[in-house]
């Protein structure tokens, strides 16, 4: 598997609807980074969209672990995408650079897991000098 764009990935599960499912992930197993930290969204309002940003190093992946989450990506050759996590075994990988706007339902629960710790000097949060930036490597 190339990990160079953002890819929904397929987590096995074990277990039956009469016992409930768990779903594994391990660095280097399934995630193809050390995970440095983890975080988790909730209780986001339908009609808010959150992201609005780029990240220069942090590689990410991302589960619904309730609900559905609908991610708009933009990567930094200008490919743009939809990517729609509605199921606990579904991870959307991110890797750096790329942007991306994230909408919820009333009932998602995001968890993230990160390559990095927690830098603000690792985004982008402004659209036009992400593609500036992007646009002269
Ligand atoms: P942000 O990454 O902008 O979240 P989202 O993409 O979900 O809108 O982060 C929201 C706020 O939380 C911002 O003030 C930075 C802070 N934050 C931390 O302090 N540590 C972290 O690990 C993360 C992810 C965010």
């Amino acid at each position: 598997m190339e990990y160079n764009k953002p890819q929904i990935i397929t987590f096995d599960k074990i277990g039956s609807s009469q016992l409930g499912y768990i779903t594994i992930a391990e660095t280097q197993k399934n995630v193809p980074f050390e995970i440095q930290r983890v975080y988790w969204t909730y209780y986001t309002p339908h009609d808010v969209t959150r992201g609005g940003h780029a990240h220069k190093e942090l590689q990410q992946m991302i589960f619904a672990v309730s609900g559905t989450i609908i991610f708009n990506t933009e990567d930094k050759d200008g490919n743009k995408e939809t990517f729609t996590l509605d199921h606990p075994t579904k991870g959307l990988y991110i890797p750096k650079l790329v942007w991306r706007d994230i909408q919820f339902s009333h009932n998602a629960v995001l968890l993230c897991l990160a390559s990095e710790i927690y830098d603000e000097e690792d985004y982008f949060r402004d659209y036009e000098s992400f593609k500036e930036t992007v646009g002269k490597k």
